[in-house]
């Protein structure tokens, strides 16, 4: 069956947001400067600077660690069907996207990544609530 004229739509709108994402990460310093009175403000979220959702940093901020090539990142989340972490994402040294990992409200909030053999550099991992939005971090190994 051929797909319509929506399905590729949709597929489009996929692709944009999943790459917009990446993009949103990996430029998150020029956002963070932004975000001292920009447009950004209260867009992306991180523990220094949690927005209007201070005080939610604890249980929404993403802890990654890295034993070998792994790399795993954990929010220390409560996951029910009205409040759950909807994913996690990361993103390499100059904007290169790792991966993505999606939750239902059944999942425990934790993914894996396999880094590229010997990688040194910054890792930027992202969380995403579905009602307390887009929480960043980074790490150097
Ligand atoms: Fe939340």
């Amino acid at each position: 069956m051929q797909p319509t004229t929506f399905d590729l739509r949709r597929r489009d709108f996929a692709k944009t947001a999943l790459f917009g994402a990446a993009a949103v990460a990996a430029s998150l310093p020029a956002v963070a400067n932004a975000a001292a009175g920009g447009a950004e403000e209260n867009v992306i979220f991180t523990k220094d600077d949690p927005g209007h959702w201070a005080g939610k940093e604890a249980l929404h901020v993403p802890v990654a660690t890295v034993q070998g090539s792994t790399l795993t990142v954990k929010t220390p989340h409560p996951m029910s069907e009205a409040h759950y972490i909807v994913s996690h994402s990361v993103v390499l040294d100059g904007g290169r996207y790792l991966g993505r990992k999606t939750f239902t409200p059944k999942d425990q909030p934790v993914s894996t990544h396999t880094l590229p053999a010997g990688y040194k550099g910054k890792v930027t991992v992202t969380s995403t609530c579905n009602l307390h939005d887009f929480w960043v971090t980074s790490l150097t190994i």
